[in-house]
């Protein structure tokens, strides 16, 4: 009999097979993890109204975004070091991502170089940019994407200095010696060792990752590169607003999964005020929290055009790489379309907000 049925499922059986000091990485958030827990319960806090007798016999998933046409309104947000969890790393996640015809950003912080994952056939890349304190290398950077296919690059703007991860410290977190992180090598820094008092990682940003970034970076980067640029880290409207006017093509509403800010809202909870002051200006994404299909349809009924993966996805791939990674994409699929048959909606646009009670 089978023991995986959701994602929760798949989380137990990745914790029993990753090593405790990418469990703690990946698990962990800022000082008491409040904002991760909030993610989670801000989602099962709305109630649903779903409405019947609509012929729901025939559906569609399908999403575009940033002019493209995906399988599902679900993607695959940036998360670090990737072979922590599985020896294939972030070339599984590529694959289980072109298999499932959904986007797939990559962070700057992979554990395999963006060229490589570039290769892989099929997949829409995006490109996870953090801003070096050495902006040539910076620009050397964004342009590699831009030359390697990437479709977009998602710059994240609440990260100037890594948020204050008490696991991480406590676990002494270091990456292992046979890993490192191939996109630091313009810098001459691709390992990051323990840490004594603070954890490797913050020692790793503070030292090569720059503090000074503002909105003028987002023209600069779409300038160098020739790519639109996703901002990603946004829970304010005034915020949201200001990327439509730097020229964003898209926003991500996100707190980082918890990792940064601690007590910062919830993203689903900071996502209506944003949607009403973009209207449709840029594509709307939101990540954090996200384990159940009426999520993503709570999401959307909010404003969002689709929603984002992280943690589920290293789940994925410490339970079973590729496989496990293409798991996590279609119980959550499956979930989606059938809370949306449930709810009387046969495509993405007939999800709308009278869905929910307020
Ligand atoms: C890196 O971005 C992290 O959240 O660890």
């Amino acid at each position: 009999m089978t023991t995986i049925i959701n994602l929760n499922d798949i989380e137990r059986k990745a914790a029993e097979q990753i090593s405790h000091n990418a469990h703690e990485y990946y698990v962990g958030g800022g000082a008491d993890e409040i904002t991760i827990a909030e993610n989670k319960r801000a989602f099962q806090e709305i109630s649903l109204l779903p409405r019947v007798l609509r012929n729901v016999s025939h559906r569609s998933l399908e999403t575009s975004l940033l002019g493209q046409t995906f399988a599902m309104p679900i993607g695959i947000a940036p998360t670090a070091m990737q072979r922590l969890a599985h020896t294939d790393g972030e070339l599984a996640t590529a694959r289980a991502a072109a298999a499932m015809n959904v986007p797939m950003i990559l962070s700057t912080t992979s554990t395999i170089a963006l060229e490589d994952v570039a290769r892989v056939k099929g997949v829409s890349l995006w490109f996870q940019v953090y801003v070096y304190k050495d902006r040539e290398a910076t620009r050397e950077l964004a342009q590699r994407a831009a030359q390697n296919g990437c479709k977009a690059l998602v710059l994240t703007v609440d990260t100037p200095y890594l948020g204050k991860r008490e696991r991480e410290i406590r676990s002494g977190f270091h990456l292992p010696p046979n890993m490192e992180l191939p996109n630091y090598r313009a810098l001459g820094t691709t390992s990051v060792s323990q840490g004594k008092e603070e954890s490797g990682l913050a020692r790793h940003f503070t030292e090569n990752i720059d503090p000074a970034l503002t909105w003028k970076d987002v023209e600069w980067l779409r300038t160098v590169s020739g790519l639109p640029v996703v901002v990603k880290g946004i829970l304010r409207s005034d915020d949201a607003t200001m990327a439509v006017e730097h020229g964003a093509a898209g926003i991500i509403v996100s707190n980082h999964g918890g990792r940064q800010v601690d007590t910062a809202l919830a993203t689903i909870r900071a996502l209506p005020a944003i949607a009403e002051a973009v209207e449709n200006r840029l594509d709307i994404m939101l990540d954090g929290g996200v384990r159940r299909g009426t999520d993503v349809l709570k999401a959307l009924a909010l404003g969002a055009k689709a929603v984002f993966l992280g943690r589920p996805v290293l789940w994925g791939l410490g339970y079973d790489g590729e496989q496990g990674v293409k798991r996590v994409l279609e119980i959550l699929r499956d979930e989606f379309d059938l809370a949306m048959a449930l709810c009387g909606c046969r495509n993405v646009a007939e999800i709308t907000r009278d869905l929910l009670y307020e």
